[in-house]
């Protein structure tokens, strides 16, 4: 499988991806749902994973092509995969914490032979649900719901 090399900002890795159990939490994450870009091992400063050779779900160009039976699939992938986040469970989390995505948007899916695939992994978080995660962090600016927009805009421009 060949390696994508991402660099990282260590100012926010030290505290996510560097954090302990953040790699065996992901690893658990990815045997649970391989639609997660699969990461083979981190250095220091970057993550080595999975080469996805497709495209980014905003590159109109590439998303016009599509016939709307492969629109469809794609956006019900994407529900699906923030849906699962909701239903996974692993003893890395107590029962009112989620893994989930800290940015959670179509710069950061991909459809690759003909799957749906989240990238930026390094946005993976673990969150406190009793502590309010739609009033802290990055979830709170609605990026489900723009990428749900988004997609829909997609499949207007669809002929
Ligand atoms: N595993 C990968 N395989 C192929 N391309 C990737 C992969 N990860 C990232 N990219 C490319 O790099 C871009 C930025 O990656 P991302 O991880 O989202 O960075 P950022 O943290 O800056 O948002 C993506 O839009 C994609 O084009
Ligand atoms: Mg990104």
């Amino acid at each position: 499988m060949k390696e994508y090399h991402k660099k990282l900002n260590l100012k926010y890795a030290s505290r996510t991806v560097y954090a302990p159990q953040w790699l065996d939490t992901y690893k658990e994450y990815y045997d649970y749902d391989t639609r997660v870009v699969k990461i083979f091992r981190l250095e220091s400063e970057k993550i080595i994973m999975e080469n996805i050779d497709g495209f980014i779900l905003s590159n109109e160009e590439e998303m016009k092509k599509l016939d709307l039976k492969k629109l469809r699939y794609i956006i019900n992938e994407v529900f699906d995969i923030w849906v699962n986040q909701w239903k996974f469970t692993t003893k890395y989390l107590e029962d009112d914490q989620l893994w989930i995505h800290n940015d959670f948007n179509i710069d950061n899916l991909m459809y690759a032979d003909g799957r749906v695939r989240l990238i930026d992994p390094d946005s993976f978080v673990k969150k406190t649900i009793s502590k309010g995660i739609l009033c802290s962090g990055n979830l709170r600016y609605g990026k489900f719901f723009e990428t749900y927009t988004r997609l829909l805009s997609l499949i207007g421009k669809n002929k």
